[in-house]
């Protein structure tokens, strides 16, 4: 039985890590097996490179290729394997994020990223992804709050505004896959919104 595969989606401090960890909690208490892992990241290989990626000054193309290639690690050495095991893996951040950042925010044309999509997983795609949608402003108080920014949450609120619209249009072109949240809801009701959505599956 394969598992189901969710991501979690939103600019810096829009809350999508809150909610994937409540979310996790959530399905554990009925019963589900949940691997919780995050983009770049959640391989040896995936980790190493988000070290560079947070912190190293490159080129827009860099970074898109650092990004993807942490991605394919974590593909095949972590996602497939899990969700084969019946594991529901809840994912912070994926190739949307990659859309987002790299195309909306750096300007790499969008079929660049489509074309690494191909050659990443070609089959494979998230069941849900739940994007938090927040004003970039509000978000950057809530991570003044809680964190020293990292090289992306450096950017100026001008970024966030185009990474933010290009969630908004892949949500909008994909309303079965994409569940677009207010974030400036309180947390307790975006996690009530996310598990409506999957309460269909845990039957
Ligand atoms: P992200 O993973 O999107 O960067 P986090 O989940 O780390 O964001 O949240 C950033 C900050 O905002 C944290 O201090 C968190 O407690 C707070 N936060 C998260 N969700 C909400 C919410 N719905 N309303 C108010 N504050 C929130
Ligand atoms: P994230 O884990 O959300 O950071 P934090 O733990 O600080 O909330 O993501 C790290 C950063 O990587 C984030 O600023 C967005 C960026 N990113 C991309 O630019 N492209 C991608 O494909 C991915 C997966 C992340």
């Amino acid at each position: 039985m394969r598992g189901r595969f969710i991501t979690f989606e939103g600019i810096d401090g829009s809350g999508k890590s809150t909610q994937l960890t409540a979310t996790a909690s959530a399905l554990r208490a009925s019963g589900i097996d949940v691997l919780e892992t995050r983009e770049p990241g959640g391989t040896a290989l995936g980790e190493s490179l988000r070290t560079i990626l947070l912190g190293r000054t490159m080129s827009p193309l860099t970074e898109t290729l650092l990004m993807f290639a942490a991605r394919v690690e974590h593909v095949d050495e972590v996602i497939v394997p899990a969700l084969g095991t019946g594991h529901w893996v809840l994912c912070d951040r994926f190739t949307d994020a990659s859309y987002a950042y790299q195309s909306g925010g750096r300007g790499i044309p969008a079929e660049w990223i489509a074309n690494l999509e191909t050659w990443a997983h070609p089959t494979l795609q998230p069941d849900l992804t739940v994007v938090i949608d927040l004003d970039p402003k509000q978000a950057a108080m809530r991570r003044a709050r809680v964190r020293t920014p990292d090289r992306f949450e450096a950017e100026d609120v001008a970024f966030f505004e185009r990474v933010r619209e290009v969630y908004a249009a892949r949500a909008r072109a994909e309303p079965n896959r994409i569940l677009l949240i207010d974030g400036a809801r309180p947390s307790a009701e975006i996690l009530e919104r996310i598990v409506e959505r999957v309460k269909p599956w845990r039957a």
